[in-house]
């Protein structure tokens, strides 16, 4: 297990209690810092670390001056991602930031140079790449068992999400639109399997739920750089709702559906192999819990940050460049590093 590491977080919502869930859980963290606006998100933080003394500050410039964590998990709302980030890697702390890195490429590059300039570490919460299902099918399709990727096509449609509970969530300049939002996850995923996006064609609008002021409903065409295809569909306007995918490779075809709950993977034979969700992942780590586990290994120097800030960038590309692309009716670039 090794030395712990102390560390402090910057937003103490739910996400930010989950990540502090996965800090102790991980058994190498020293939690010893708290930041929120809000006085009850601390209460709440400081009774899941199981500390009702730990420090307590309202500022994080606060929190970086007056505490020495060695690393800083920021889970404030994205628009404030980069600034927090920057603050604390330019106070010599690694930082874990949460999804997405930033809403635009230029402050990814910033918070990228911060992290090199201090020679800390930078990683990204791009969870979903060590959840069940998503962790092995990564897994699958990387060990080559299945030839080559060519495409992938993912469907994603929230009947549970209630942006309105958090008026930042309704706000394109606060959480960039359900791409960023939601669909960093399933972009991170593709980008893991198909390579690097060079070229996006989108096309979205505010057709059913007239809460958020962006696009309810995007489709994303993304072309890769070996040629590969990828398509992203994104709805908060589906009474249903459905979260599936399927990844088409060379010598077979892996599906995964929330609806069937399953992964089905047919090879050229027609044989086929079905596995209930229920099935997978029973010894995975806890995928938060590895997420942050990992992150504090890379802040006391056992190996680089897992998922790097350009990881983080090159998602955030995606999500701009689709954007970019509804807005004009053309196709648009994917900006480089
Ligand atoms: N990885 C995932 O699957 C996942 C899931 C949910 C949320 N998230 C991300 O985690 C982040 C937080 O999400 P959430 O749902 O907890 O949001 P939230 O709005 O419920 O909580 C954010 C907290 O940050 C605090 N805050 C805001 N501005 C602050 C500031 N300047 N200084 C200190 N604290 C400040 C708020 O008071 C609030 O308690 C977002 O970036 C979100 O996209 C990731």
């Amino acid at each position: 297990m090794g030395r712990s590491v102390s560390v402090g977080i910057v937003g103490c919502g739910p996400m930010g209690r989950e990540l502090l869930r996965g800090a102790i859980g991980s058994g190498i963290a020293e939690v010893r810092a708290l930041c929120d606006l809000e006085a009850e998100a601390m209460d709440a933080a400081a009774e899941v670390i199981g500390n009702a003394s730990v420090a307590r500050f309202m500022d994080y410039r606060e929190m970086l001056a007056k505490t020495d964590c060695d690393g800083v998990i920021v889970a404030v709302p994205q628009y404030l991602h980069a600034e927090v980030s920057i603050a604390a890697l330019q106070a010599g702390r690694g930082v874990f930031c949460e999804k997405p890195m930033s809403l635009t490429v230029d402050d990814c590059r910033r918070m990228i140079a911060a992290a090199e300039a201090a020679g800390r570490a930078l990683m990204i919460g791009q969870v979903l790449r060590y959840l069940g299902p998503y962790r092995y099918i990564r897994e699958l399709v990387a060990s080559g068992e299945l030839g080559k990727p060519r495409a992938m096509r993912v469907i994603r449609s929230m009947d549970h999400w209630r942006p309105e509970h958090n008026p930042w969530h309704c706000a394109r300049a606060e959480s960039g639109g359900l791409l960023y939002e939601v669909n960093i996850h399933e972009i991170d995923l593709m980008l893991c399997v198909l390579g690097r996006a060079v070229r996006v064609t989108a096309q979205g609008d505010r057709l059913i739920n007239l809460k958020v002021d962006y696009e309810d409903y995007i489709s994303v065409g993304i072309e890769f750089e070996d040629g590969a295809i990828g398509h992203v569909t994104s709805s908060i306007c589906d009474y249903l709702g459905r979260n599936a995918g399927e990844i088409f490779c060379e010598r077979g075809t892996v599906y995964y559906d929330s609806l069937t709950e399953d992964v089905r993977i047919r090879r050229p034979d027609g044989e086929t192999q079905v596995i209930p969700y229920s099935e997978i992942g029973k010894d995975y780590e806890p995928p938060i819990q590895r997420e942050v586990r990992e992150f504090i290994e890379a802040c006391r120097g056992d190996h680089p940050a897992p998922i790097p800030g350009i990881d983080g960038l090159r998602a955030v590309a995606v999500c701009q460049a689709a954007y970019e692309s509804a807005a004009s009716g053309r196709s648009v670039d994917v900006v480089k590093d």
